[in-house]
């Protein structure tokens, strides 16, 4: 059997993504995830049986079948991490577990720092006591804050987040930071920017506006439409991920072994226009209700991808209104 890759988060909307294109390689891979409750877990069972499904019986060209594990355990658990890393001897990791979202982090902060900061300090300590060649860690683009420079550069201001989630994601960077300093693993942390496509988190926008827009129920449209955001279909993040995973320490990478990346979209898209757009998708006019905007909210996300581009040959390749299509199609299928 080849060597696993671990992928922490492996239940959730991006993990399971990631881990469906890994086995399809023919790389095998551990999962862990706690199945938080944030969102109903029976999603995230069903995340796995999708996964389960389109990865069953495949054989790559010339190669082996992937295996998947999922252990289903907490990060937090330092113990545990470390146990499993030395049972299962992953070459590295892939750490995208996190308790994701802004408006919930302002309503419970100690949690959201006991999963995205403690949490993450364990993935990165079992990494390191495993003997792991590489890690790849989720950040976010909410570590821009209310920046007045767009499209937001790596190497711009990130010390003013406004929320609580964007704190832990940027508390996420700086360990990894320190842990590259002093294991010298190479170590990359992906930025990035609000992520769409089949199995979309459900409290996300674009989920919850699909879901409403097909009962006929009224959409709150929080601020006055005219927030943007960047985003990013769930295919191109993946292949940002497996890219960053393959190339951080390779020659060439600049960072000398530590490097953080966008990952996002083609251009922002405001509010208006993606109620315009899904209103072309499903068919038929949406309503919609004005709600005053959200405490930790940005005005907008913009991702400069240079860097990403040059680096890893980023490219995002499935345009807003063909992925938005994409995911309506697959959420009939689902029929949820
Ligand atoms: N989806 C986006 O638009 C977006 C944008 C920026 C950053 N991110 C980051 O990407 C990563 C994946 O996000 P997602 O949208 O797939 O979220 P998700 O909630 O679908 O997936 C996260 C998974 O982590 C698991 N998890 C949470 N706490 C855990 C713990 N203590 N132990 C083990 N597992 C735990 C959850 O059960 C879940 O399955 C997160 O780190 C998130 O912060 C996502």
């Amino acid at each position: 059997m080849s060597t696993p890759v671990l992928v922490t988060g492996a239940a959730g909307f991006i993990g399971s993504h990631t881990c469906q294109a890994l086995i399809s390689r023919g790389q095998s891979v551990v999962g862990v995830d706690n199945f938080d409750p944030f969102y109903d877990p029976w999603v995230k069972r069903r995340n796995l049986a999708e996964l389960a499904r389109a990865t069953d019986g495949l054989v790559p060209p010339g190669g082996r079948a992937g295996t998947f594990e999922l252990v289903e355990g907490d990060i937090c658990d330092a113990r545990g991490m470390a146990d499993l890393v030395k049972r299962h001897r992953p070459s590295g990791v892939i750490h995208l577990a996190a308790k994701a979202g802004v408006r919930p982090s302002i309503a419970d902060p100690a949690a959201y720092a006991r999963a995205n900061v403690v949490g993450t300090a364990s993935v990165l300590e079992a990494a390191r006591a495993g003997g792991c060649a590489r890690v790849v860690v989720a950040s976010s683009s909410s570590v821009y804050g209310n920046q007045a420079q767009a499209p937001f550069r790596e190497e711009g201001e990130v010390d003013r987040p406004i929320s609580p989630y964007a704190a832990t994601k940027r508390a996420a960077e700086l360990l990894a930071y320190a842990h590259w300093r002093l294991t010298s693993m190479p170590t990359a942390c992906l930025r990035f920017f609000t992520v769409y496509g089949p199995r979309q988190r459900p409290d996300l926008a674009i989920q919850t506006f699909l879901l409403k827009a097909v009962r006929d129920e009224v959409i709150p449209v929080f601020g006055d439409g005219s927030t943007s955001r960047d985003y990013t279909y769930i295919d191109d993040i993946v292949a940002g991920v497996l890219a960053a995973y393959e190339r951080i320490g390779a020659p060439g990478i600049a960072g000398d072994g530590y490097r953080v990346w966008n990952l996002g979209g083609h251009r922002p898209v405001r509010l208006s226009e993606l109620l315009d757009a899904i209103a072309r998708v499903v068919g038929r006019p949406v309503r919609t209700e004005p709600r005053p905007m959200q405490a930790g909210d940005v005005e907008r996300t913009w991702a400069d991808l240079t860097r990403s581009a040059s680096e890893l040959g980023y490219r995002p390749r499935v345009g807003f209104e063909e992925g938005l299509a994409r995911q309506w199609s697959w959420l009939q299928d689902v029929g949820s």
